[in-house]
């Protein structure tokens, strides 16, 4: 098993994907991942529906994603949101003791202004699937450029359960070279270098 720091270099954005299935053993273990992931007041407000099917996929996908390929080759797609509820104070979803951060009622105008903080705990955890992911030797894929309203009618996920990813998983039919990065001194402010 590779270590984080080996899992987070060795990671890239597969796109192209060999056909063979993945075992239900290692997306469990993919899952694993995300829900161990931290979250402002131990909300957990992550959710995944995991889409394998080839007509379950045409049926989710055809007029929602663009015509993006890797979407239809990938053999799992984890559809990745967040349930909004576990952001309404006292609510049966919300953790305990979480009363002193989050929305105030669960109509759709408050719930909704806690959006980016659902997406910021829902990223983390599917980073966390990705990192796993490349340790257990599978390839992975964000897709976003989608209809995610759309996608979530067709899954019959409520308003209150958004979508915010695609994450696509398979095994990797390529070895793509490390994408460029910003140095370090581009990423790291500090006092009389910081950009006006
Ligand atoms: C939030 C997010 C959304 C992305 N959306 C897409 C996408 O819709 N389609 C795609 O092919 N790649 C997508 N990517 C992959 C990026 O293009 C990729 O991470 C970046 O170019 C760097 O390459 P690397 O991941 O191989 O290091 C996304 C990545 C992130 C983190």
């Amino acid at each position: 098993m590779l270590t984080v720091m080996e899992a987070i270099e060795k990671r890239r954005s597969i796109r192209k994907f060999k056909p063979d299935p993945v075992p239900d053993e290692l997306i469990n273990q993919i899952l694993e991942a995300a829900r161990l992931a931290p979250s402002a007041s131990n909300r957990q407000p992550w959710r995944f529906q995991i889409i394998k099917d080839p007509e379950e996929k045409e049926r989710v996908f055809r007029e929602t994603t663009f015509g993006a390929r890797h979407v239809f080759e990938a053999p799992v797609v984890i559809v990745c949101g967040s349930e909004l509820l576990t952001f309404v104070k006292g609510h049966k979803m919300a953790p305990p003791g979480s009363e002193y951060f989050g929305a105030d009622s669960d109509d759709w105008e408050s719930i909704k202004e806690f959006i980016p903080d659902a997406q910021l705990n829902t990223a983390i955890a599917v980073e966390h699937m990705v990192l796993a992911g490349t340790a257990l030797g599978l390839g992975t894929c964000y897709a976003q450029r989608l209809r995610f309203g759309q996608i979530a009618r067709i899954l019959g996920w409520p308003r209150h359960i958004t979508v915010f990813t695609l994450l696509l998983v398979g095994y990797a039919d390529e070895d793509p070279a490390p994408r460029p990065r910003l140095p370090l001194e581009d990423i790291v402010l500090k006092e009389g270098n910081i950009p006006q």
